[in-house]
């Protein structure tokens, strides 16, 4: 059950490859007037898996074009299938977007910003940095992978960049310092991040022990990313008989609105909470997976955001109670 959700036709315009396992797509929607978007933005494709309708929520890369929307995709073997079925498409393919939305609000009135992105998180934050970089700013674009050879838009960050963009590879022994990164930077720098769950965790506790306000700490993450591996989990729904499984492609929102059992959702990203559901009991490990609850929330286990967190065994919930009663 979704508040607003307008779906767009639209066509795979052309693919490639920008690194190991790392493919770019162009997708022009059939109503061209529409591809401006702000920086940061992102868009729900539909796609299929296992011959049943999903969504999958995809960082548009670079600033607008009237090219179409840029994204790129990484096929993990931790896929719930998404990145399988967009890498299964070839150009000419019709697919359903929704128009773009963004949730990175960018002040371009800072003195100083601090980019930083891990592995495939460079999408939304590459659209930053030609932002930033054209509007003459100051700005340093730390990026975190594995090698250099795995990095996607590497190239285009440096011609753009220069000497403000710092790669650390791990595979050189260079691994991003969170902790002395927030500590060298002014207050008042405004610093965007996208990377996985567990490196925005640290983020957000090396930008507070550096003292600077959280509200200066903007970010976007993958629902995907949790502590966890994706795995098949069950579900029993309180004061009833109901059991049901999630398999690791699906999401718990989408197994109990099939199965009759509406959650309200919005984002589907775990960003606005609305989805949050009320747990009751936990035979297992809950992996929480949204930005939305605090960690102390989180930690106490009492709700979970049925859009992208998951579990390892089986958690008893309660699909009455909304996040307006947090
Ligand atoms: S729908 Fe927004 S957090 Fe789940």
């Amino acid at each position: 059950m979704r508040f607003i959700e307008t779906w767009i036709p639209a066509t795979l315009a052309s693919t490639r490859d920008i690194a190991p396992g790392i493919r770019e797509f162009l997708i022009r929607p059939d109503q061209l007037d529409i591809t401006a978007y702000p920086v940061g933005s992102h868009i729900n494709v539909s796609v299929s898996i296992d011959g049943l309708p999903e969504t999958r929520s995809y960082s548009l890369v670079g600033e607008a074009s009237p090219a179409g929307f840029k994204i790129a995709v990484r096929r993990t073997d931790d896929s719930r299938g998404g990145s399988r079925y967009m890498w299964s498409l070839q150009p000419g393919a019709r697919l359903d977007i929704t128009q773009p939305a963004s949730l990175l609000a960018v002040d371009w009135a800072r003195d100083n910003y601090c980019l930083i992105a891990g592995g495939i998180g460079i999408t939304p934050i590459f659209g930053a940095a030609q932002a930033l970089a054209r509007r003459g700013a100051r700005v340093a674009l730390h990026y975190a992978v594995r090698s250099r050879g795995e990095a996607a838009y590497l190239d285009d960050l440096a011609t753009m960049l220069g000497d403000r963009l710092v790669v650390h590879a791990s595979d050189e022994g260079r691994r991003l310092d969170l902790d002395a990164l927030f500590a060298s930077i002014p207050t008042g720098t405004l610093a965007l991040f996208c990377g996985p769950m567990r490196m925005l965790d640290a983020a957000r506790h090396a930008w507070i022990g550096a003292g600077h306000p959280l509200p200066d700490l903007r970010y976007e993450t993958f629902g995907s990313s949790g502590t966890l591996p994706t795995e098949t989990f069950r579900v029993r729904l309180k004061d009833s008989n109901v059991e049901l499984e999630i398999p690791r492609e699906r999401s718990m929102l989408d197994v109990l609105n099939a199965s009759g059992h509406d959650v309200m959702y919005d984002c589907k990203r775990g960003e606005c909470g609305l989805c949050a559901i009320d747990v009751v009991a936990v035979d297992g490990e809950i992996d929480h997976r949204d930005v939305f609850f605090s960690d102390h929330q989180k930690q106490s286990n009492q709700k979970i955001c049925a859009c992208v967190s998951r579990a390892r065994g089986t958690i008893t919930v309660d699909t009455l109670l909304r996040a307006d009663a947090v």
